[in-house]
């Protein structure tokens, strides 16, 4: 269902490049439903006084697994664009990811503020030296960890786009003088060939942990692990690429199994509450990254609409802890979900 209020705020053509997907969005859909069809498997009488959020990811604690999805063009939202996004990130502690396709430039994003936890989101262009130049700005400017996205070497097939035309207004690295560009003239500059040689090879030059983003089957998983990532993204982007693949929480257990504990396991898709960020724990992600909702909140107003939303998402995964009888986010594991009866 459109959203009213957004279509206003944002226009036809930003809203459906913003809210939409692939196809007929089924996958879309199914992104949000997949978490539903997952009930919780309360245990009662546990001490649950002090709820502890913290997880381990990449060799050190996160302070929570909610992580800020790399989401392009963020000033189509709101004028103070990745900025403000990122400063809502650090202001509830959460790990900010910066697409690589973003309307504020790496070290102005790194600049507003400074010593967060952010991670660099990279596409890989046609134009190789784009992507080189990328992650060496991204490094030198503090950021943490390197982002792959090897979903993407071609776009969706996203029909809202094509029907409105949709074009990108703001200087980015591949458009630096920011003439407007529709996003399929945008999206040619993907490179299709990118393999998993390019990978290793990344792994051995990026100079920070590597993670491997839209990964939806268990041998890819295993083939990442081998590549040397550090981690990988179970994800199906949004639902914005292929429709009709599997959601990140019916891909996930599979691929749990294949990597038995050998890289870090995120996942994304459809994420909206706090009991769908334990859900995703304890069939064993590490962390979660969670895209629209925080869109959503920037476009209403600016940092402190994204806070709002981050703010609650954490308080509703922190009342999930104590009333599933689980105080540490760590320790949610199979125990405490089952296959809903209602779907
Ligand atoms: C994205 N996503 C994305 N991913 C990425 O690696 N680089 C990018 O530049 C973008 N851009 C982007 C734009 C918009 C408008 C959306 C909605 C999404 C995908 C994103 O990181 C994430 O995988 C999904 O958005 C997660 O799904 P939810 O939480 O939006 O349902
Ligand atoms: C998108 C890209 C840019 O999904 O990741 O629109």
């Amino acid at each position: 269902m459109d959203d009213p209020e957004m279509v206003e705020r944002l226009g036809e053509g930003a809203y459906g490049y913003f809210a939409g997907g692939a196809g007929d969005e089924i996958t879309l859909r199914d992104n949000e439903a997949s978490w539903s069809r997952l009930a919780l498997l309360p245990q009662v009488l546990v001490d649950v006084g002090a709820r502890d959020l913290s997880v381990p990811l990449l060799g050190s604690d996160l302070p929570h697994p909610i992580i800020v999805a790399p989401m392009a063009y963020q000033k189509h939202v709101h004028d103070d664009g990745e900025a403000a996004l990122a400063r809502a990130a650090a202001a509830t502690d959460s790990t900010f990811v910066l697409s690589s396709q973003t309307t504020t430039s790496p070290p102005d994003v790194a600049a507003a503020v400074p010593d967060a936890r952010q991670w660099f989101q990279l596409y890989v262009f046609k134009d190789r030296q784009v992507s080189l130049d990328l992650v060496a700005q991204a490094r030198e400017h503090g950021y943490q960890s390197l982002v792959i996205t090897v979903d993407f070497p071609v776009a969706g097939w996203r029909e809202r786009d094509m029907r409105s035309g949709f074009q990108v207004e703001h200087p980015l690295a591949i458009n630096p003088g920011g003439e407007p560009l529709t996003t399929e003239e945008l999206f040619a500059f993907h490179d299709p060939t990118l393999d998993w040689d390019d990978i290793a090879e990344f792994a051995d030059t990026a100079g920070m942990p590597l993670l491997l983003k839209g990964i939806l089957s268990p041998e890819d998983a295993q083939r990442a692990a081998s590549a040397g990532a550090a981690g990988i993204v179970v994800s199906n982007h949004g639902g914005r690429q292929l429709d009709t693949v599997l959601s990140g929480a019916d891909a996930l257990p599979p691929i749990v199994d294949a990597v038995d504990g050998r890289i870090d396991l995120l996942v994304d898709g459809g994420i909206r509450r706090g009991w769908d960020v334990a859900k995703a724990l304890a069939l064993g992600a590490d962390a979660v990254l969670v895209g629209r909702p925080l869109l959503w909140g920037l476009a209403r107003d600016g940092q402190a609409g994204a806070e709002a939303v981050l703010r609650q998402l954490l308080d509703e995964f922190d009342s999930t802890l104590a009333l599933l009888g689980c105080p540490r986010a760590r320790d949610l594991d199979a125990s405490y979900v089952t296959a809903a009866p209602w779907t």
